[in-house]
Protein backbone atom coordinates (compact mmCIF):
# COMPACT_ATOMS: atom_id res chain seq x y z
CA UNK A 1 0.00 0.00 0.00
CA UNK A 2 1.56 3.13 -0.88
CA UNK A 3 0.44 6.19 1.61
CA UNK A 4 -0.95 9.02 0.35
CA UNK A 5 0.14 12.21 2.45
CA UNK A 6 -1.85 15.44 3.60
CA UNK A 7 -0.77 18.89 3.37
CA UNK A 8 0.32 18.74 6.80
CA UNK A 9 2.08 15.60 6.39
CA UNK A 10 3.81 16.99 3.19
CA UNK A 11 4.78 20.59 5.44
CA UNK A 12 6.63 17.69 7.87
CA UNK A 13 8.00 16.36 5.35
CA UNK A 14 9.62 19.32 3.91
CA UNK A 15 10.96 20.37 7.15
CA UNK A 16 12.77 17.32 7.32
CA UNK A 17 13.54 17.88 4.20
CA UNK A 18 15.12 20.89 4.71
CA UNK A 19 17.31 19.70 7.92
CA UNK A 20 18.62 16.93 5.66
CA UNK A 21 19.50 19.67 2.64
CA UNK A 22 21.10 21.57 5.28
CA UNK A 23 23.40 19.05 6.28
CA UNK A 24 24.58 18.27 3.13
CA UNK A 25 25.66 21.91 2.66
CA UNK A 26 28.00 21.34 6.11
CA UNK A 27 29.30 18.70 4.69
CA UNK A 28 29.59 20.35 1.10
CA UNK A 29 31.58 22.94 3.08
CA UNK A 30 34.04 20.69 4.57
CA UNK A 31 34.78 17.72 2.49
CA UNK A 32 38.50 18.05 1.21
CA UNK A 33 41.93 16.45 1.68
CA UNK A 34 42.74 15.65 5.13
CA UNK A 35 39.23 15.37 6.38
CA UNK A 36 38.21 11.67 7.75
CA UNK A 37 34.42 10.70 7.67
CA UNK A 38 34.04 10.37 10.94
CA UNK A 39 34.19 13.80 11.23
CA UNK A 40 31.20 14.76 8.86
CA UNK A 41 29.53 12.51 10.43
CA UNK A 42 29.59 14.02 13.94
CA UNK A 43 29.45 17.36 12.67
CA UNK A 44 26.29 16.09 10.81
CA UNK A 45 25.05 14.42 14.62
CA UNK A 46 26.04 17.71 16.13
CA UNK A 47 23.57 19.45 13.75
CA UNK A 48 20.99 17.12 14.09
CA UNK A 49 20.80 17.59 17.42
CA UNK A 50 20.71 21.20 17.44
CA UNK A 51 17.43 21.02 15.02
CA UNK A 52 15.67 18.31 17.71
CA UNK A 53 16.13 16.39 14.37
CA UNK A 54 16.62 12.39 14.82
CA UNK A 55 19.35 10.37 12.40
CA UNK A 56 17.60 7.95 10.61
CA UNK A 57 20.20 5.41 9.57
CA UNK A 58 21.68 5.37 13.47
CA UNK A 59 20.31 2.00 14.72
CA UNK A 60 18.79 1.22 11.34
CA UNK A 61 19.29 -2.42 11.06
CA UNK A 62 22.13 -2.22 13.40
CA UNK A 63 23.49 0.69 11.43
CA UNK A 64 26.38 2.17 13.23
CA UNK A 65 26.57 5.98 12.21
CA UNK A 66 24.50 9.35 11.47
CA UNK A 67 25.52 9.02 7.76
CA UNK A 68 26.64 6.81 5.13
CA UNK A 69 30.21 7.50 3.96
CA UNK A 70 31.35 5.62 0.38
CA UNK A 71 34.57 6.51 -0.99
CA UNK A 72 35.60 5.83 -4.89
CA UNK A 73 34.28 2.54 -5.33
CA UNK A 74 31.68 1.77 -2.28
CA UNK A 75 28.61 2.32 -3.75
CA UNK A 76 26.65 2.56 -1.08
CA UNK A 77 26.56 1.88 2.83
CA UNK A 78 29.98 3.35 3.84
CA UNK A 79 30.95 3.39 7.60
CA UNK A 80 32.52 6.39 8.51
CA UNK A 81 36.35 5.89 9.57
CA UNK A 82 39.16 7.69 10.50
CA UNK A 83 40.69 7.29 7.23
CA UNK A 84 41.97 10.96 6.02
CA UNK A 85 40.14 11.74 2.20
CA UNK A 86 42.86 12.21 -0.36
CA UNK A 87 42.57 14.47 -3.32
CA UNK A 88 41.10 12.85 -6.11
CA UNK A 89 38.63 10.43 -4.46
CA UNK A 90 34.96 10.72 -4.53
CA UNK A 91 32.88 10.82 -1.74
CA UNK A 92 29.00 9.54 -1.54
CA UNK A 93 27.28 10.98 1.44
CA UNK A 94 23.69 9.65 2.13
CA UNK A 95 22.32 11.51 5.08
CA UNK A 96 18.33 10.88 6.84
CA UNK A 97 16.81 12.28 9.50
CA UNK A 98 13.49 12.39 11.29
CA UNK A 99 11.46 15.95 11.93
CA UNK A 100 8.00 15.60 13.05
CA UNK A 101 7.73 12.08 12.54
CA UNK A 102 8.48 12.44 9.11
CA UNK A 103 11.92 11.44 7.08
CA UNK A 104 13.81 12.78 4.99
CA UNK A 105 16.45 10.81 2.89
CA UNK A 106 18.99 12.34 0.57
CA UNK A 107 22.30 11.24 -1.00
CA UNK A 108 25.02 13.31 -3.18
CA UNK A 109 28.68 12.81 -4.27
CA UNK A 110 31.26 15.06 -3.46
CA UNK A 111 34.61 15.80 -5.25
CA UNK A 112 37.36 15.60 -3.04
CA UNK A 113 39.95 18.40 -4.00
CA UNK A 114 40.52 18.13 -7.47
CA UNK A 115 39.24 14.95 -9.99
CA UNK A 116 39.63 13.48 -12.92
CA UNK A 117 37.58 14.22 -15.97
CA UNK A 118 36.35 10.53 -15.93
CA UNK A 119 35.31 11.00 -12.34
CA UNK A 120 33.87 14.39 -12.81
CA UNK A 121 31.78 12.46 -15.72
CA UNK A 122 30.63 9.70 -13.60
CA UNK A 123 29.00 12.31 -11.31
CA UNK A 124 28.07 14.91 -14.08
CA UNK A 125 25.84 11.82 -15.72
CA UNK A 126 24.15 10.08 -12.03
CA UNK A 127 22.91 13.73 -10.69
CA UNK A 128 21.77 14.53 -13.98
CA UNK A 129 19.85 11.01 -13.91
CA UNK A 130 18.62 11.98 -10.62
CA UNK A 131 17.25 15.02 -12.12
CA UNK A 132 15.65 13.15 -15.16
CA UNK A 133 14.04 10.39 -13.13
CA UNK A 134 12.77 12.92 -11.04
CA UNK A 135 11.16 15.07 -14.05
CA UNK A 136 9.23 11.37 -14.64
CA UNK A 137 7.33 11.54 -11.54
CA UNK A 138 4.32 13.06 -12.90
CA UNK A 139 0.61 12.50 -11.69
CA UNK A 140 -0.58 9.39 -14.16
CA UNK A 141 2.73 8.01 -15.05
CA UNK A 142 4.21 4.61 -13.96
CA UNK A 143 6.87 4.36 -11.02
CA UNK A 144 8.80 2.39 -13.81
CA UNK A 145 8.51 5.31 -16.15
CA UNK A 146 11.23 6.76 -13.48
CA UNK A 147 13.68 3.60 -13.43
CA UNK A 148 13.53 3.09 -17.16
CA UNK A 149 14.59 7.13 -17.40
CA UNK A 150 17.09 6.87 -15.06
CA UNK A 151 18.38 3.76 -17.17
CA UNK A 152 18.53 4.68 -20.07
CA UNK A 153 20.27 8.24 -19.45
CA UNK A 154 23.18 6.14 -17.86
CA UNK A 155 23.24 3.16 -20.04
CA UNK A 156 23.79 5.93 -23.06
CA UNK A 157 26.61 7.79 -21.50
CA UNK A 158 28.45 4.04 -21.00
CA UNK A 159 27.86 3.71 -17.17
CA UNK A 160 26.22 1.15 -15.22
CA UNK A 161 22.90 1.22 -12.81
CA UNK A 162 23.11 -0.85 -10.13
CA UNK A 163 20.44 -3.10 -9.43
CA UNK A 164 20.59 -4.58 -5.90
CA UNK A 165 19.59 -1.20 -4.60
CA UNK A 166 16.78 0.89 -5.32
CA UNK A 167 14.96 3.69 -4.20
CA UNK A 168 11.56 3.38 -2.01
CA UNK A 169 8.70 4.79 -1.28
CA UNK A 170 9.25 7.25 2.43
CA UNK A 171 7.55 9.35 5.22
CA UNK A 172 6.84 8.28 8.89
CA UNK A 173 9.20 5.57 7.68
CA UNK A 174 12.58 5.23 6.08
CA UNK A 175 11.37 3.15 3.50
CA UNK A 176 7.89 1.98 2.60
CA UNK A 177 6.56 0.97 -0.51
CA UNK A 178 6.84 1.52 -3.37
CA UNK A 179 9.93 0.08 -4.59
CA UNK A 180 11.54 1.97 -6.85
CA UNK A 181 14.20 0.50 -9.47
CA UNK A 182 16.81 2.65 -11.65
CA UNK A 183 16.18 0.07 -14.28
CA UNK A 184 13.31 -1.82 -16.45
CA UNK A 185 10.63 -0.95 -19.13
CA UNK A 186 8.57 1.94 -18.86
CA UNK A 187 4.84 1.71 -18.44
CA UNK A 188 4.88 -0.62 -15.05
CA UNK A 189 4.33 -0.20 -11.72
CA UNK A 190 1.82 1.68 -9.37
CA UNK A 191 0.54 4.71 -11.25
CA UNK A 192 1.72 8.01 -9.14
CA UNK A 193 -0.81 10.03 -7.57
CA UNK A 194 -0.91 13.02 -5.60
CA UNK A 195 0.54 13.36 -2.01
CA UNK A 196 3.01 10.34 -2.87
CA UNK A 197 6.38 10.64 -1.65
CA UNK A 198 9.38 8.86 -3.04
CA UNK A 199 13.07 8.40 -2.40
CA UNK A 200 14.63 8.64 -5.97
CA UNK A 201 18.30 7.49 -5.99
CA UNK A 202 20.46 6.13 -8.84
CA UNK A 203 23.28 4.50 -7.63
CA UNK A 204 25.72 4.71 -11.24
CA UNK A 205 29.19 2.57 -11.43
CA UNK A 206 31.99 3.50 -14.25
CA UNK A 207 32.12 -0.66 -14.90
CA UNK A 208 29.67 -3.18 -14.86
CA UNK A 209 26.31 -3.12 -12.17
CA UNK A 210 27.63 -6.01 -10.07
CA UNK A 211 27.88 -5.21 -6.66
CA UNK A 212 28.97 -7.13 -3.23
CA UNK A 213 28.58 -6.83 0.26
CA UNK A 214 32.07 -6.40 2.39
CA UNK A 215 32.03 -8.66 5.42
CA UNK A 216 31.27 -5.43 7.76
CA UNK A 217 27.78 -6.67 6.19
CA UNK A 218 27.55 -2.91 5.21
CA UNK A 219 29.89 -1.47 3.06
CA UNK A 220 28.69 -2.45 -0.62
CA UNK A 221 31.25 -2.08 -3.47
CA UNK A 222 31.81 -2.98 -6.93
CA UNK A 223 32.75 -5.95 -7.62
CA UNK A 224 35.23 -4.98 -10.82
CA UNK A 225 36.66 -1.90 -8.42
CA UNK A 226 35.29 0.67 -10.91
CA UNK A 227 34.13 3.94 -8.64
CA UNK A 228 30.31 4.52 -8.42
CA UNK A 229 27.78 7.70 -7.49
CA UNK A 230 24.68 8.14 -6.16
CA UNK A 231 22.35 10.75 -5.58
CA UNK A 232 19.16 11.28 -4.19
CA UNK A 233 16.34 13.12 -2.99
CA UNK A 234 13.00 13.21 -1.51
CA UNK A 235 10.07 14.58 -3.60
CA UNK A 236 6.31 14.92 -3.33
CA UNK A 237 4.57 14.18 -6.34
CA UNK A 238 1.81 17.02 -6.81
CA UNK A 239 -0.46 18.13 -9.63
CA UNK A 240 1.75 20.93 -10.39
CA UNK A 241 4.43 18.31 -10.80
CA UNK A 242 7.03 16.85 -8.90
CA UNK A 243 8.50 18.84 -6.06
CA UNK A 244 11.97 18.68 -4.18
CA UNK A 245 11.54 18.45 -0.60
CA UNK A 246 15.04 17.77 0.45
CA UNK A 247 15.88 21.13 -0.69
CA UNK A 248 16.99 23.83 1.42
CA UNK A 249 14.47 27.10 0.26
N1 LIG B 1 19.43 6.24 1.62
C1 LIG B 1 19.58 4.89 2.14
C2 LIG B 1 18.30 4.14 1.88
O1 LIG B 1 17.45 4.70 1.31
C3 LIG B 1 19.98 4.94 3.55
C4 LIG B 1 19.95 3.66 4.31
S1 LIG B 1 21.39 3.48 5.16
C5 LIG B 1 21.03 2.60 6.54
O2 LIG B 1 18.13 3.00 2.17
F1 LIG B 1 22.07 2.58 7.24
F2 LIG B 1 20.08 3.21 7.20
F3 LIG B 1 20.62 1.42 6.21
CO1 LIG C 1 16.98 6.20 0.36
Amino acid sequence: MIVIKSDPEIAAMRRAGRVVAQAHEIVAGHVRPGVTTKQLDQLVEDFFRSQNAIPAFKGYNGYPATICASINEVVVHGIPNDVPLEEGWILSVDIGAFVDGFCGDSAWTYPVGRIDQEAQRLLDVTEKSLFLGIEKALVGNRISDISHQVQTFVESNGFSVVRDFVGHGIGRRMHEAPQIPNFGLPGRGPRLKSGMTLAIEPMVTAGNYYVEILPDNWTTVTVDGSWAAHFEHTIVVTNDGPDILTAVL
